[in-house]
């Protein structure tokens, strides 16, 4: 069974609780390849999306997965919420609980306000991203993606490729790729690799080549535009020349290596057209599969057990 209230990051979790999670996602993942994409389980639950960042991805498949699974989802939009008029985080928070949430997933921009939340909140506190700390159930979706194609994670070398300042997917997949045994390499300018980065068991790569060298996996990040403070590189003209992800550089991982993203794009940034859409690409299958990955874990997390498969 399940143990932990929230689901806060990936740091925290053991490979056990990891894969758990990833074994659960597949007869969610059966479910979703149905007609009718609908099962009772989570009849009588609430789900609530509380998100203060832009997504398309993340809130339309916790939005999916909820209904899937027949949970009553609603979606809190901040810019029309009392939040402009002031409100606090665990005001909203301790409104949406006393109104009956089981579940609230939540993306913030500033680290650790999932963890504040789930402080002071009765509901079930998902991270759906916290500033550049952490993003567990993208992590997920893309452990689940690779274990999916490659049968397992262990012994496994996978390529990390970008912005890894400020990427709060890069964190997440660290953790998870380390405690499933993977072999972690990062690569970026110099300028967007985080202080310390060398104490995260990770190995860290200064030539886009050398880092893709031999790699099974390649997880390209997007170039987070948004978060930019001025001077960090040139011009994204020289990023892409420099760090993006094209076919000739995908050649130079093993034969067969997966092309992952997060989404969304920079098309001709960070990764070209025709690898986007290249063969070796699962960007689209990890889309699938976050609506997978989030079922499994809002089963998981509101009283379900493996024993309890839906089917
Ligand atoms: N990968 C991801 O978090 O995408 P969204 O911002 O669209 O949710």
């Amino acid at each position: 069974m399940w143990k932990r209230k929230d689901l806060l990051g990936i740091k925290e979790l053991s490979a056990d609780e990891i894969n758990q999670i990833l074994d659960q996602a597949v007869p969610m993942k059966d479910i979703i390849k149905r007609d009718i994409k609908k099962v009772p389980t989570l009849r009588g639950k609430s789900v609530i999306n509380l998100f203060y960042e832009p997504s398309t991805r993340t809130r339309t498949s916790f939005e999916l997965a909820g209904k899937y699974l027949s949970a009553d989802t609603v979606n809190i939009a901040v810019s029309t919420s009392s939040v402009v008029k002031g409100e606090t985080l665990i005001d909203t928070g301790k409104t949406i609980d006393v109104m009956g949430a089981d579940v609230v997933v939540i993306r913030h921009q500033a680290s650790g306000a999932p963890h504040l939340l789930a402080k002071h909140i009765k509901a079930k506190v998902i991270n759906a991203g916290d500033g550049a700390h952490e993003h567990p159930t993208q992590a997920l979706l893309d452990l689940f993606t690779i274990k999916e194609a490659k049968g397992s994670i262990e012994g496994l070398t996978v390529t990390i490729l970008g912005d890894i300042l400020h990427s709060r997917v890069a964190r997440s997949n660290i953790w998870g790729l380390k405690k499933l045994g993977a072999k972690v390499r990062v690569a970026g300018p110099s300028t967007l690799m985080p202080p310390g980065l060398g104490d995260w068991g990770v190995e860290v790569y200064h030539r886009v080549e050398d880092a893709l060298e031999g790699a099974d996996v390649v997880n390209v990040l997007r170039l987070q535009l948004e978060r930019q403070q001025k001077g960090l590189f040139p011009t994204i003209r020289e990023y892409a020349r420099q760090w993006g992800l094209n076919s000739r550089r995908v050649s130079l991982a093993k034969p067969g290596a997966m092309v992952l993203h997060p989404g969304p794009m920079n098309r001709g940034v960070e990764i070209s057209p025709e690898v986007a859409d290249g063969l070796q690409s699962v960007i689209t299958e990890q889309v699938t599969n976050g609506v997978a990955v989030r079922m499994a874990i809002l089963y998981l997390m509101t009283g379900g057990g493996v024993s309890d498969v839906p089917r």
